[in-house]
């Protein structure tokens, strides 16, 4: 049967501003354009998953400001089910401050709402066996323990995206069914020095340590992704496409893998298709408004060539 995706995450409005090139400390550059887009890691999983026409739930927290109205508007507009997404008082939504230039972002969040979010709220949805339950480092990490804790008693399948990096105890990823994470938060959480042009066979070394009992998925970017599954590592390249925005490129990847597993997709099939997916986002500006559709995400798969780079 077809499983949900639950994802327990962050929300927040894109504050972007594109410059032809990133100030410096204490310097001033002028901008071109100043941009308002949702985002949030946990909306932009959300918002991937939902478009590929796999019923997906959000957990999570607005304030009650102006920005708030305008994310659940845009999130119902995806066919997110909202149902547990609460607004709170006394504090903001979420909302990040990001700076693009040359395709590359900086980013600072502040967290609002999003550190409101607890274990009363992930308790409120009822998981089943078949769903898959998401959640990255956006929100307190003891809400995401406690919400895999209640998926796993559930039979759900938990993928965690420890993203921004962030310490984690051993009792948290244990919890963990599916880890995504890219190099910079594999090379923080394994303490190893990792260079983004590193041979895939260092990031595989790195990662085998975090992948006792669960599959770990290492993205690499334009030179796409390696799967630790207890076997031979397993790399899936990605399509050789020109990005103009990568901001949420990452999301993209866990929000589709995830609606292919609660589709009852194999591991490789999945995969290959949130590659293609993540290639489709970085092509437009945004992060949640960039997450391609199924029809989107299936005609690139059609006329991809197997070994083309990103
Ligand atoms: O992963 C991208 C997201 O990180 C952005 O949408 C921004 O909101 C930050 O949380
Ligand atoms: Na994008």
């Amino acid at each position: 049967g077809m499983g949900r995706v639950f994802v327990a995450g962050s929300i927040n409005m894109d504050v972007v501003a594109t410059a032809e090139r990133h100030p410096r400390i204490g310097e001033t550059v002028a901008g071109e354009a100043v941009l308002y887009f949702p985002g949030g890691k946990g909306a932009n999983q959300a918002v991937a998953s939902a478009k590929q026409g796999v019923p997906t739930t959000l957990v999570g927290r607005l304030g009650t400001d102006a920005f708030g109205q305008e994310l659940r508007r845009f999130l119902a507009a995806q066919g997110v089910d909202l149902g547990f997404v609460k607004d709170t008082e006394g504090t903001h939504s979420g909302t990040a401050i990001i700076t693009i230039a040359n395709a590359d972002n900086t980013i600072v969040v502040v967290p609002g709402a999003n550190a409101r979010v607890d274990a009363k709220d992930v308790a409120a949805p009822v998981l089943a066996r078949g769903d898959v339950a998401v959640s990255q480092f956006e929100i307190p990490l003891p809400t995401i323990a406690a919400f895999f804790a209640r998926a796993r008693a559930a039979g759900a399948t938990t993928v965690l995206n420890p993203a921004p990096a962030k310490r984690a105890d051993k009792a948290l990823l244990d919890l963990v069914d599916i880890l995504i994470l890219n190099e910079t938060e594999l090379g923080f959480l394994t303490g190893t020095e990792l260079k983004d042009g590193d041979p895939p066979a260092r990031f595989a070394e790195a990662a085998r340590s975090l992948a006792t009992g669960k599959i770990v998925c290492v993205t690499l970017g334009k030179r796409g992704v390696l799967a630790l599954t207890g076997g031979e590592p397993l790399l899936v390249p990605s399509r050789a496409v020109k990005a103009v925005d990568t901001t949420g490129a990452g999301d993209c990847f866990v929000g589709a893998l995830a609606s292919q597993l609660a589709g009852g997709k194999e591991l490789r099939d999945a995969l290959a298709y949130a590659n293609v997916a993540a290639s489709i986002c970085v092509q437009r500006m945004g992060a949640a408004p960039s997450m391609p559709t199924v029809d989107e995400v299936r005609s690139a798969l059609s006329t991809s060539r197997p070994g083309e780079g990103r």
